[in-house]
């Protein structure tokens, strides 16, 4: 673990069931007379959008919003948002959802203020030097935590590409667990897993420090216990509430600490095959930690105790297998398929999409050295010929 650390965290998170109401409060603090927000159908359709233009009215803010933002937005429609933004030249930006408003928010917000194109920026890019509108983030699943990190990933030609800044974090993040009760179970087995990744992959990981250590362990701790419940019966808030609370901070973990293999070979499950991200992630989850666990077997007693499984009187690799076998039981428990064809991967494929995960820059952070025939050879286990 790393001797010296760093940890920059700016956000303001307001957390808590009914948070949503403390919007206008939010954005009377930032002195917004026009706020653009940013959405997706689906929180058109339940109502979600049409509640926050409300709020966002009465608090004497002009708003405007645009919804048509998909899972793995595209830099077309980053292109689209941000011509409707600059027509409208708003003060604050308020993205509602899970990880692709959000991601397209701090976007937006970047490049309303800074020069230049999206491509220029990606993959350590030109850098961002003029602060951006200031970004409200409304979180609606309890997975990729955008709302808390730096990061925003955007998809250009197939391929997924990140930007990485202290610029990207939101001003503020409001966490309402509220607004995760209507999440169908699918999409919370999904989202929690990617939360699980986040933590796993965070703890694991070359960047690990003490700070960042404890965020992630009390957020496998809490998504082992909270997740079935919340897939079971939605509307248990209490379980809700541990789910949004552990995604925000295994997303906090792996932003300031760094992710690994599970990412880095999601991405092109993702990009080639428009895998929702979450879902990409749970089917790799048991498979990359079988990788990684035997290179950390100092990590193992912790990480074993925050999952409830016993690994006492067994050596590293026996560990690392029980470790791995209780992500497995989880995540198939969750009702995931993880063979790989069912998303119409070719045999053929699992090579190009070893050399495309073992080229991302997140592996540099993953604590086993991995190859693109590593990679290929944990796609290959996954794989299975359906007729
Ligand atoms: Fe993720």
């Amino acid at each position: 673990m790393q001797p010296n650390l760093s940890f920059y965290f700016p956000t303001r998170v307001r957390f808590g069931a009914g948070v949503l109401a403390q919007l206008p409060d939010e954005l009377r603090g930032l002195g917004a007379a026009r706020a653009f927000v940013l959405s997706d159908p689906g929180l058109v359709q339940v109502g979600l959008v049409g509640r926050i233009e409300a709020l966002v009215r009465g608090a004497g803010v002009e708003v405007q919003s645009f919804s048509e933002i998909e899972t793995n937005p595209t830099a077309a429609t980053v292109a689209r948002a941000l011509e409707a933004a600059k027509a409208f030249r708003p003060e604050a930006i308020v993205a509602v959802g899970g990880g692709s408003p959000t991601d397209v928010g701090k976007v937006v917000a970047f490049l309303l203020t800074n020069p230049g194109s999206l491509a220029e920026y990606q993959w350590e890019g030109r850098k961002i030097g003029i602060a951006p509108v200031p970004l409200v983030a409304v979180s609606t699943t309890s997975g990729t935590g955008s709302e808390v990190t730096r990061t925003s990933v955007i998809l250009d030609r197939n391929t997924k590409k990140g930007i990485v800044s202290d610029h990207l974090f939101a001003r503020t993040a409001l966490v309402d667990p509220e607004l995760t009760v209507s999440l169908p179970p699918k999409l919370t087995a999904a989202t929690g897993l990617d939360v699980l990744a986040h933590a796993l992959e965070a703890y694991v990981g070359k960047g690990l420090h003490p700070l960042t250590e404890t965020w992630a362990l009390r957020a496998v701790e809490l998504t082992m216990t909270a997740l079935p419940k919340a897939y079971a019966d939605g509307k248990d808030l209490g379980a809700r509430t541990d789910m949004a609370l552990a995604s925000s901070m295994a997303g906090v973990a792996m932003d300031q600490s760094g992710l690994g293999i599970i990412h880095s070979m999601a991405s092109p499950l993702s990009g080639l095959f428009g895998v929702h991200h979450g879902l990409a992630n749970a089917v790799l989850l048991a498979a990359g930690m079988r990788f990684n666990l035997p290179a950390v077997p100092e990590r193992h007693a912790r990480l074993a105790r925050a999952m409830d499984v016993g690994i006492e009187g067994l050596g590293p690799e026996g560990s690392s297998e029980a470790i791995a076998g209780r992500i497995d039981s989880l995540v198939r428990g969750l009702g995931i398929d993880t063979n790989l064809a069912q998303f119409g991967v070719k045999e053929g494929d699992l090579e190009p999409m070893g050399r495309e995960a073992a080229a991302m820059f997140l592996i540099r952070n993953n604590p086993r050295t991995a190859g693109p025939e590593d990679c290929a050879a944990i796609f290959r286990s996954l794989w299975r010929r359906v007729s």
